[in-house]
């Protein structure tokens, strides 16, 4: 028999507990989806204790990231619990109202899923996934347990719209303030977070409110009307960064600023001047408004949250070659992944893997916003002290741009791209032992036995459904995947890497979020190229940046053939100066009056958002966000940030023209020589 429900205050505590807990951590807490599994424990009425396993089924938090905190006085346990009562005591003071439901376990998987539940107070574990196990009791007789069926079985189903959706120990009562109080126990016994292996928090608590009754509970027919995804309350996709994830994160280690709350569910991408524009992300086209946590959910990678950037930040501080996180780690410009914590097990445990990126050379000048991957490439070089290949894609250039003309194609302009465009990224500052630059072209053969691999275990529909092909593509662009593809294995470098077919090396790849679709397609078939023991089943691990916004506003990525969108590495000092005073789309108001009353939109502001990419000082950025965004101080109006931009700008372009001047056709040549690597 279950044990009879908790009173109403306990069963809507846990749930405030459980979003509170979320929020605390930084995860989205108001659907089921992003709810951790949580297990109960109550004990006497008005207290009870609380596991929330946070691991990988949520795919909120990575496994192992390596942060035990149960000590009582431990700096990030104070924190995370302060953090968690804050959010729980701003919930009750909210006095939110409570829509109650009781539906069958039918209705609610119909509408929402087969997400976790909570069987009566025992915790949120599905009964027939539990079922599964047979328990055996103490004369080591099989207990069965009782089948559930959907259609009778009745779940308490709670919707606190904006708050909490999903399903509670037992009837709950009408509004958050009859809680009343709520307190997280301190003592070293009643709570602890372990982010190790497994991801697990542990919160005791004591709840007030005992005696309020239950909220009316609404039916099946109200159930329907619920639609979380319309609800814009109910279903923000908001804050993946919860306010309290800076605390938590500058009681760990000083130097990671955790992003804005703004950037994380609307930054620089949001700033969209056509808000109707539908968004398209694949690797030709970058359009529309851009919700990045939609593209998570939607390309199904993971979010870099705090425990893995913490994770990351240890790893590299015991190597020793950097000592703090690159600003876009901390700021959220690389933003996803996809097996990041594998690369750092592999950096754990002392075994190799290596970094691949690329360029399709499209024209001879890039812009700033190329660099963006090549900058957090340099840095991941140096950080982990690993071997680096870049691909210089002239085929895929020619594929898709290419064109004949008077008895002539231009696919060796496409090779000659790639030479400039070797310079550009040679003067971003690799480390030249560790470093081969290649042009698909030249270097085609040593990887074709990998490519001919990697077609044959491509379907054409699979292609076309990934990629979009047509009757109309060229046969070329229907191949050209597996040539992407091709540079995640180690074995694709016999002389580079030392690599032969039994390559344990794992590979990671930077790059912007749109050439997601190339990797995904790799990692299908990337178990049919290498060893079964490999770390990461053979799979390349991926970091994702964000888009680099264009001067005008911040919709789509930039482009190099729209000259005034961006700002090229060969302009000079005035050019900068007079693209950014003339092109960037300014969030500051209309009149120095307003500005001063209102402050300026930073997420629309280009100049603003350009500073997160390029002033590496967090406190210097906090001062111009504060000043501009209210309008006073310092830097209270556009012309201030947007001086201050164009002086690092012109800095920047300037030291990069320094460097690349010395890169001659003969250094690029030293560069792109297949050699061994040292590492
Ligand atoms: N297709 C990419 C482009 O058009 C070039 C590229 C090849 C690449 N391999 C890569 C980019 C690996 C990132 C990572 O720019």
């Amino acid at each position: 028999m279950p044990a009879p429900p908790p009173p109403p205050s306990i069963s809507l505590s846990i749930l405030l507990l459980r979003t509170s807990i979320s929020r605390a951590l930084g995860l989205d807490s108001s659907t089921p989806k992003h709810q951790p599994p949580i297990i109960t424990h109550l004990r006497v009425p008005g207290t009870g204790k609380i596991g929330a396993n946070l691991g990988k089924k949520t795919a909120a938090l990575p496994a192992g990231c390596g942060i035990v905190a149960v000590k009582e006085g431990d700096k990030f346990r104070t924190a995370f619990l302060d953090a968690v009562q804050s959010e729980m005591e701003d919930l009750i003071k909210a006095n939110h109202s409570v829509k109650s439901f009781q539906v069958t376990r039918q209705t609610y998987e119909s509408n929402f899923g087969k997400i976790g539940y909570d069987d009566s107070n025992s915790g949120i574990l599905d009964k027939r996934k539990k079922k599964k196990k047979t328990k055996k009791d103490k004369d080591g007789k099989e207990i069965i347990e009782p089948e559930v069926d959907p259609m009778t079985d009745i779940l308490n189903v709670v919707y606190v719209p904006g708050v909490y959706f999903g399903v509670a120990a037992g009837p709950v009562c009408a509004t958050t303030g009859e809680i009343e109080t709520l307190t997280v126990s301190r003592g070293e016994r009643d709570s602890m977070v372990v982010l190790g292996r497994d991801c697990s928090v542990t919160v005791s608590f004591t709840a007030g409110g005992l005696d309020a009754p239950a909220a009316a509970v609404l039916g099946e027919e109200e159930i329907n009307k619920v639609n979380l995804k319309e609800d814009g309350a109910a279903y923000p996709a908001e804050p993946s960064l919860g306010k309290h994830g800076s605390a938590l994160n500058d009681q760990f280690s000083k130097p990671p600023t955790p992003p804005p709350v703004s950037d994380v569910t609307s930054g620089i991408e949001k700033a969209s001047i056509d808000p109707n524009a539908e968004m398209v992300v694949n690797p030709w086209d970058v359009a529309g408004e851009i919700d990045y946590n939609k593209l998570i959910e939607k390309f199904g990678s993971q979010e870099i949250d705090i425990p893995l950037l913490l994770r990351i930040e240890s790893a590299i501080r015991k190597i020793g070659k950097v000592t703090t996180l690159h600003p876009w780690i901390r700021r959220s410009i690389f933003f996803s992944h996809r097996d990041m914590n594998k690369i750092l097990d592999c950096v754990e445990s002392g075994k190799p893997f290596y970094l691949y990126t690329g360029r399709g050379p499209s024209s001879a000048a890039m812009h700033l916003g190329h660099l963006v991957p090549f900058m957090m490439t340099r840095w991941l070089q140096e950080a982990f002290d690993v071997p680096l290949v870049v691909q210089m894609t002239d085929d895929e250039k020619f594929l898709w741009k290419g064109v004949y003309n008077d008895g002539d194609d231009n696919l060796d302009h496409y090779r000659g791209l790639t030479i400039e465009n070797a310079k550009d990224i040679i003067a971003c500052g690799f480390i030249k032992e560790k470093t081969f630059l290649f042009s698909d072209c030249e270097y085609v053969g040593s990887m074709y036995p990998n490519i001919v691999r990697i077609w044959k275990s491509v379907t054409y529909s699979t292609a076309k459904a990934m990629f979009g092909f047509e009757g109309h593509s060229n046969i070329g662009q229907s191949a050209f995947p597996a040539i992407q593809a091709a540079p995640s294995f180690p074995s694709s470098f016999p002389v580079v890497l030392d690599a032969g077919r039994d390559s344990k090396m794992a590979c990671l790849i930077p790059c912007a979020i749109d050439q997601d679709p190339y990797f995904r397609m790799t990692r299908d078939v990337a178990h049919k190229l290498t060893p079964k023991d490999h770390p990461l089943g053979g799979k390349p691990a991926l970091f994702h940046s964000k888009f680099f916004p264009p001067l005008q506003g911040a919709t789509g990525k930039m482009s190099s053939s729209d000259d005034s969108s961006a700002i090229f590495l060969t302009d000079d000092g005035e050019e900068i100066a007079r693209k950014i005073k003339s092109y960037a789309y300014s969030g500051g108001q209309e009149t120095s009056k307003l500005q001063k009353e209102k402050g300026a939109n930073l997420e629309m502001d280009v100049s603003y958002q350009w500073l997160r990419f390029f002033l590496d000082d967090d406190a210097e950025l906090e001062k111009i966000g504060k000043d501009y965004g209210s309008g006073s101080g310092e830097f209270w109006a556009t012309g201030m940030v947007k001086n201050r931009l164009i002086g690092i700008l012109q800095e920047m372009v300037k030291e990069h023209q320094e460097r690349r001047s010395k890169v001659t056709n003969e250094v690029v040549g030293e560069w792109m020589e297949e050699r061994k690597l040292s590492f």
